[in-house]
């Protein structure tokens, strides 16, 4: 049976990822916190997410998935960016999910997903989704270097609240009956939706500084991508370790 979502919408916070973090003890599985605006909306590595009051969808998802085990809490990455995936299609966007977590339509981002996971014992406890998708808003001042909307793909415009509970519901049709048996299946589609995958494109290898041609040939147990160079060495990055030259 389909577990409801606990909703709770902000007008303003500081962060929807650090308010559901804050109360993450008391909250139940499947609670989601959104924010018409977030005066600190935290982005990955360390950036700041701007995204103007009330045109877009900012919120954040906790999930209480205790029979994951740890060294497998990349899935809960991988059914985000495919519900949101499917979300996108669903309103006529063709996306693809840039590794880790980013979604891409062409070569401009679209969505923005800020995973932060709580680990007890070997199992995963807590994880926090939070999730920013571009709706309506048309001209972006921040230093996002690619961003585009729904309003921009499609033309139309569209009601923030009634939007969460349709990417809410895209959510809960991967979550509700995940089993580890579904695991294989995940990752294949999670593969076949992932931007530039095997196509050759320029990187820059972050432990080094330095430029490098090479195409994605997958993800390794850990999480990290695997990029074959153009000397056929395929070789592993974690997150902070690599940039996708655009
Ligand atoms: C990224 O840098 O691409 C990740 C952006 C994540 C932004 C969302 S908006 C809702 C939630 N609250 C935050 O402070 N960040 C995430």
């Amino acid at each position: 049976m389909e577990k409801q979502w606990n909703i709770r919408w902000f007008d303003e916070t500081d962060s929807t990822n650090t308010q559901i973090i804050n109360d993450k003890v008391l909250l139940k599985d499947k609670s989601a916190y959104a924010a018409l605006f977030q005066s600190a909306g935290r982005g990955q590595r360390g950036n700041k997410w701007e995204s103007k009051s009330g045109e877009n969808l900012t919120f954040s998802v906790l999930f209480k998935p205790e029979w994951i085990p740890a060294t497998e809490q990349f899935v809960v990455s991988q059914i985000i960016t495919l519900a949101i995936s499917d979300y996108m299609l669903e309103k006529g966007i063709k996306v693809k999910i840039k590794w880790p977590n980013d979604i891409y339509v062409g070569d401009l981002k679209i969505c923005g997903i800020l995973m932060e996971n709580t680990i007890k014992g070997d199992k995963l406890a807590y994880s926090v989704v939070g999730i920013g998708i571009n709706l309506n808003q048309k001209e972006f001042c921040s230093d996002a270097p690619n961003p585009t909307s729904i309003a921009l793909q499609t033309g139309r415009v569209f009601d923030t609240k009634g939007e969460l509970e349709i990417v809410l519901r895209h959510i809960s049709e991967y979550y509700d009956t995940l089993t580890q048996d579904d695991f294989p299946q995940i990752e294949k589609r999670y593969l076949d939706q992932l931007y530039r995958i095997g196509e050759m494109h320029k990187y820059i290898d972050c432990t080094t500084g330095k430029e490098f041609s090479g195409k994605i040939v997958g993800i390794d147990k850990t999480a990290c991508i695997e990029i074959e160079d153009a000397s056929g060495k395929v070789r592993s990055f974690a997150f902070k370790e690599i940039k996708y030259v655009l």
